[in-house]
């Protein structure tokens, strides 16, 4: 694609989304909009980036083309496991009046990591307890996947045990679909991490992972910054693998606690409330029915 053509998508894409699109990476822009210049009948990409200017359609799919949206079901597992055995324990203790616990999923993609947590709360949380899991994304095609809620086998193949896949999903047509039951546990909603992010309320959990990695220090900091008030004092904020050593300025660093849980760091709003954790093995077990 021409020069002019990449700098004026990585421009749009800035100014949507915060995702920097750095030189050299015309190839990639030039893959992922080919089909769309094709379908819109555009002789190639730089005319189809030109067509964006004035059509706010086809401008909303290239963004959502330009988002990346890799995930996986159990992405990483450690995060996972250490829901499971440390913060669900510690958060049910902390619940017993309210009885139901808020997670949110920002930059929740196809909604893998959404659907993965719902069926960890439906096998752990103890009975007559609720869950309520949002799911945000800055791409209005991913928040159409999450509610749909189907997959395809590729999609199904990456990370889902066999035992999930049986107890969470009904077969249609040639992909899957998750039951009802957990369907109505994920809410959605676009959400810009980049811009303020509204009345959403306060987390138990809030999953911000493999996302900060798109953008540059003073979009995360940002960020950083306003999650502060989303994630309840006792709750946990779990960034993605390569995203916890982030270098933070000092008035993030008074902001956030870090605790290693396992293979695992998650961030706790300074000053945390001390809930016992990690429990014993055995008063998780007790508390969750998985067996130490
Ligand atoms: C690599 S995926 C990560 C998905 C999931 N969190 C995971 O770890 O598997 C990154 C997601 O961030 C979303 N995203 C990118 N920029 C965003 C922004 N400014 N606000 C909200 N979401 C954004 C993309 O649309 C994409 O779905």
């Amino acid at each position: 694609m021409a020069p002019a053509s990449f700098q004026l998508i990585a421009a749009l894409v800035l100014r949507e989304t915060s995702i920097i699109y750095e030189p050299r990476k015309e190839y990639l822009v030039e893959a992922r909009l080919h089909p769309l210049a094709a379908q819109a009948g555009c002789a190639n990409v730089d005319a189809y980036v030109q067509m964006l200017s004035v059509n706010p359609v086809e401008r909303r799919k290239a963004i959502d083309a330009l988002t990346i949206n890799e995930t996986s079901w159990f992405r990483d597992n450690a995060p996972y496991q250490a829901f499971t055995e440390t913060m669900l324990p510690a958060l049910i203790a902390a619940r017993t009046e309210r009885r139901r616990l808020s997670i949110w999923s920002a930059a929740c993609s196809s909604g893998q990591e959404a659907y993965s947590i719902a069926m960890l709360l439906d096998q752990h949380l103890p009975a007559g307890w609720s869950a309520d899991i949002l799911a945000t994304d800055v791409s209005t095609a991913m928040l159409t996947r999450v509610e749909n809620g189907r997959y395809s086998q590729v999609e199904m193949n990456r990370g889902l045990p066999a035992t999930s896949l049986v107890k969470y999903f009904t077969r249609a047509g040639s992909e899957w679909e998750i039951v009802p039951a957990l369907r109505k546990m994920v809410r959605t909603r676009h959400l810009n991490l980049a811009e303020p992010f509204g009345a959403i309320g306060t987390f138990d959990l809030v999953l911000l992972r493999n996302v900060l990695i798109y953008f540059d220090q003073p979009t995360k900091h940002g960020i950083l910054r306003r999650m502060h008030q989303h994630v309840a004092p006792d709750g946990y904020l779990l960034l993605g693998s390569s995203e916890t050593t982030l270098d933070l300025p000092a008035d993030l660093h008074a902001m956030w606690d870090r605790e290693q849980i396992g293979r695992v760091q998650a961030h706790r709003p300074a000053g945390a409330v001390s809930v016992p954790r990690p429990f014993s093995p055995a008063i998780s077990a007790a508390l969750t029915g998985v067996r130490p």
